[in-house]
């Protein structure tokens, strides 16, 4: 064990300064957001920017026409990203259509807000006048951002359609499943929501950042749930959200297991490691961030913790390079994740990759690279492809054995990259973590006992 782990760390030495990725030189600070109506002011110009790209991606597809339907409280995924920051929820049947080609006296969009049969004499309207034979729908059995219409709501469309339009070739065929037109919708991003999306990560590294300090844990004293819902409260003192309940682990109690929600409440002590995933929510985007950190005992420096630990987080940079650097835009998810675990198997590297697109969703529309029970194949979004334009969270962790704890560590890590036009990569957004967060000692308070130590 010794021998692999001097072998190891001379094959991880050698990654410095050369990789390090430090987009921001200062720490992290917690970002203030606009006023309520000035955010609404950026989120709609931001939907109607978007709504803009469906003809494309229409076009691309070789789709005429995509029908987006439901009532109120029963509402398609794709509804959240189209909706006004007025809307809390559909209302009554709201229906899209949106057409492949439009110009000015020819709209590519048509919406209705209905309850009465009118809204079938209009759509049948729509349909004959732009003479659509086919209409997309979100009828996907494997991926549900692309299966939003409900199974009532798609009978009455049937019924209703059949009974308004005379045709040869019955509506029930003419309603069809393309998943790639809602996942590209949903997965598709715009450069101009990037800046606000980059001071949302830097929220999220900044909690992170005073969570694991002295400032909130009292070694001894501070339970892992107590940093859970200081986090909660943290968020709502700024006016954000979240789209889970942070995540707070201790990495050498044996306790962490990568999406395992029942993880027991433990008090931190001196010489833990510290693990969190966390997410932030505002302005209709959502960020998803794990990190790492270290309880130094009393006496103990930050240059003291032990290389071990530093190894593995160094391993897990490297995993994230690998990933990264097999992000081609034209690969599929499960294509990116047989060539980054190839190349992790030939780098001595064990461990697991499950990345996901994040944005709109904390788990998005987009290509799913592995899962944590998936490391081969996944099917559904593992066969969609990574696209550019897009956001991913990196999620992964490798395990390293620390000797100086005598015992092998998972170390997961989770930073999310957006697609960088210039560079025509994925970029971290914010930055990734190549440092433990470090709880201190405080300095005029010793230890109860020595066993805390
Ligand atoms: C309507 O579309 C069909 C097939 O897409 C085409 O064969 C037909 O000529 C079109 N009719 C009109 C009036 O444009
Ligand atoms: C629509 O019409 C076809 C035949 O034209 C029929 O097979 C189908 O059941 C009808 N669907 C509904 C929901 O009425
Ligand atoms: C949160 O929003 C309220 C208004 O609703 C505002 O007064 C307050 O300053 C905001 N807090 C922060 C930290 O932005």
């Amino acid at each position: 064990m010794r021998l692999l782990y001097l072998a190891i760390s001379a094959l991880f030495s050698g990654l410095t300064e050369g990789q390090q990725t430090s987009l921001h030189k200062h720490s992290p600070s917690v970002q203030t957001l606009p006023p309520l109506r000035e955010q609404a002011a950026l989120i709609n110009g931001w939907v109607a920017k978007r709504k803009k790209l469906i003809p494309e991606i229409l076009r691309r597809y070789d789709a005429e026409a995509w029908l987006i339907s439901m009532l109120e409280s029963g509402e398609d995924p794709v509804f959240w990203i189209l909706k006004s920051a007025e809307q809390f929820s559909a209302r009554r049947r709201t229906m899209y259509l949106f057409l492949a080609d439009g110009s000015d006296d020819k709209p590519f969009e048509y919406s209705w807000i209905d309850n009465t049969p009118q809204v079938w004499t209009d759509l049948a309207n729509v349909i004959e006048e732009r003479n659509i034979t086919k209409l997309v729908a979100n009828i996907d059995p494997k991926v549900a951002f692309s299966s939003g219409l409900h199974y009532g709501e798609g009978r009455e469309i049937l019924t209703n359609l059949n009974n308004t339009i005379e045709s040869d070739v019955p509506w029930s065929e003419r309603l069809i499943n393309m998943p790639g037109v809602a996942i590209s919708f949903i997965a598709l991003q715009m450069d101009d929501r990037l800046p606000w999306y980059r001071k949302l990560q830097e929220t999220a590294w900044a909690i992170i950042q005073e969570a694991f300090s002295e400032k909130v844990i009292k070694p001894g004293v501070t339970t892992t749930t107590d940093v859970e819902w200081w986090m909660r409260d943290k968020l709502q003192s700024l006016n954000f959200t979240t789209w889970f309940q942070p995540d707070v682990s201790v990495l050498n109690s044996g306790d962490y297991a990568p999406g395992d929600p029942d993880l027991p409440e433990r008090v931190i002590t001196y010489g833990d490691v510290l693990h969190v995933d966390f997410g932030v929510t505002a302005m209709g985007m959502n960020t998803d961030t794990q990190h790492l950190g270290y309880v130094l005992r009393p006496g103990e420096a930050e240059e003291d913790i032990p290389l071990g630990l530093m190894e593995g987080l160094r391993k897990g940079n490297r995993l994230q390079d690998i990933v990264r650097e097999n992000m081609l835009p034209d690969r599929k998810g499960n294509e990116i994740l047989k060539a980054a675990r190839e190349q992790m198997t030939a780098e001595g590297i064990e461990g697991k990759i499950y990345c996901h697109g994040v944005g709109d969703f904390g788990h998005s529309g987009g290509a799913a690279i592995g899962m944590t029970n998936l490391q081969e194949f996944v099917p559904g979004l593992g066969e969609a492809h990574l696209g550019q334009r897009t956001w991913h969270s990196v999620e992964l962790f490798v395990e390293h054995f620390v000797p100086e704890l005598g015992e092998t560590l998972n170390f997961p890590l989770e930073e999310d990259v957006a697609w960088d036009k210039e560079t025509e990569t994925f970029e971290w957004v914010y930055g990734r973590q190549e440092k433990f967060h470090f709880v201190h000692p405080a300095v005029d308070q010793l230890p109860l006992n020595t066993e805390d130590l």
